[in-house]
């Protein structure tokens, strides 16, 4: 029989073959995941046997993340703002810099906001981040995908939430009524070219339609920001995730919107990131 140690190895060297990033890693995590203990607890069983139970659990998993399937999908599982969230194919595996853009907006706003627009909620992750942040505060989940709306409902209920946050299959505003003191969103942002170039983990298991949009990536920020001043509140806030090189052409497009205060601010890699606007 052989031991954890042996079968880590060689699941090792297997990803590395397969060429994914961090192969040690991604196979410690999925064997933590089978043997249901934390991973750093693997070093204490190395000379651990291996039964064949375990190696047929183990199979599948290694398998598919040979095929470049996302860790997280596989996991089915993703830490998002200090809470975990259900992840799988329906919906885009929330990113750190998504995670960034809900600090800076807890940050920019200067009262609890008693009310929440998510545009493109995907897994529901800005949603329940935002909802377990501010108590009180009502929140609206729009996306146009039912899938994507199916997880994110999945997530809200999982969180307790169902009672203040909302969601509505809309074509971003079309179908949301009302106004709101946050409008937040991370839409599709990659232009057609550079979804190509993206790693095969995105480019063949994530929802493509979650990623891409018209005009090099810049269709929905422009539509949400020239639409989102009906549905701001008189003192609101809107925050938004772009994709790089898109803020001299969002903060002309805001400024010709008419918004009275537009910033344009950094991730923690230093590259334009997120647009802020306030009132028209
Ligand atoms: C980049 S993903 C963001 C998902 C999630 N908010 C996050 O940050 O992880 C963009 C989301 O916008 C949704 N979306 C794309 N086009 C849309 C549209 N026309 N109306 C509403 N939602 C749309 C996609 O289905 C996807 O869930």
């Amino acid at each position: 029989m052989q031991t954890l140690l042996d079968v880590l190895n060689k699941t090792t060297r297997f990803f590395e073959e397969k060429g994914l990033e961090n192969p040690r890693l991604n196979a410690e995590l999925l064997f933590a995941n089978v043997l249901e203990c934390q991973r750093l607890d693997l070093y204490l069983q190395f000379e651990r046997l291996m039964d064949e139970d375990t190696l047929a659990s183990l199979r599948p998993l290694v398998l598919r993340r040979s095929r470049r399937e996302p860790l997280q999908y596989i996991l089915g599982e993703t830490d998002f703002f200090n809470g975990l969230l259900k992840i799988d194919e329906r919906a885009l595996i929330p990113r750190p810099e998504t995670e960034e853009m809900v600090e800076l907006a807890i940050r920019k706003l200067t009262a609890p906001p008693d009310s929440i627009l998510d545009l493109g909620t995907g897994s529901g992750a800005i949603a329940v981040a935002l909802a377990r942040h501010y108590a009180n505060a009502r929140v609206v989940a729009v996306d146009h995908s039912s899938k994507a709306l199916e997880l994110a409902r999945e997530n809200i209920r999982a969180a307790g939430l169902a009672e203040r946050v909302k969601t509505i299959r809309s074509h971003w505003f079309d179908q949301v009524e009302g106004v709101f003191d946050l409008i937040i969103s991370n839409p599709p942002y990659l232009s057609a070219e550079e979804w190509e170039n993206t790693q095969p983990e995105v480019r063949l298991h994530e929802p493509c339609e979650a990623l891409v949009a018209e005009d090099s990536g810049l269709a929905c920020l422009n539509l949400i920001i020239d639409r989102a001043g009906d549905y701001l509140s008189p003192s609101g806030l809107i925050v938004l995730e772009s994709g790089l090189d898109q803020h001299e052409s969002l903060t002309a497009r805001a400024a010709k919107a008419g918004y009275q205060k537009i910033e344009s601010i950094k991730d923690l890699g230093g590259r334009n990131r997120f647009i802020v606007l306030e009132s028209l």
